[in-house]
C-alpha cells in the first residue's frame, strides 16, 4: 500500500467527479464538501469511465452514464442492474489541503 498525493482539494469541484491517474491506476475522484471519495474509474458492467457520470450528493453515489447503475461512493457497490459487481474504493484523506489516496501500486506500470 502506498499513499500518493493527487492534488490540492481546491482542484476538485464540489459535487462533481474527476478522473485522476495515480500509482498506475485510473481513479474517479469525487468531492463532497470537505469529503473526498476515490473509486476505480471503470464501470464493472462495461469499460466506461465512472468519472463522466453524475454524482448524487444525497445518496452518495455516482451513476454510470451509459446504463444507469449507481455506485456507492463508500462501498463501490452498484445499486441496480446491469452492473452486479463493486468497483474498488480507496482510502482518501485531506492533509494540509492536499488530497492523499492510498493505493496498491502496480509495479508493472513502469517507473
Ligand atoms: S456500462 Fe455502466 S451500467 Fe452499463
Amino acid at each position: 500500500m502506498t499513499t500518493l498525493p493527487i492534488g490540492p482539494l481546491d482542484r476538485f469541484v464540489d459535487g462533481e467527479a474527476a478522473q485522476v491517474e495515480a500509482g498506475g491506476l485510473v481513479l474517479a475522484v469525487v468531492r463532497l464538501g470537505d469529503d473526498v471519495y476515490v473509486l476505480g474509474d471503470r464501470c464493472t458492467h462495461a469499460d466506461v469511465s465512472l468519472a463522466e457520470g453524475e454524482v448524487d450528493p444525497d445518496a452518495r453515489t455516482i451513476e454510470c452514464w451509459r446504463h444507469g447503475s449507481a455506485f456507492s461512493l463508500e462501498s463501490g457497490e452498484p445499486d441496480a442492474l446491469p452492473a452486479t459487481r463493486p468497483t474498488p474504493v480507496y482510502d482518501a484523506t485531506v492533509v494540509d489541503g492536499e488530497v492523499l489516496v492510498t493505493v496498491t501500486v502496480d509495479e508493472s506500470a513502469g517507473a
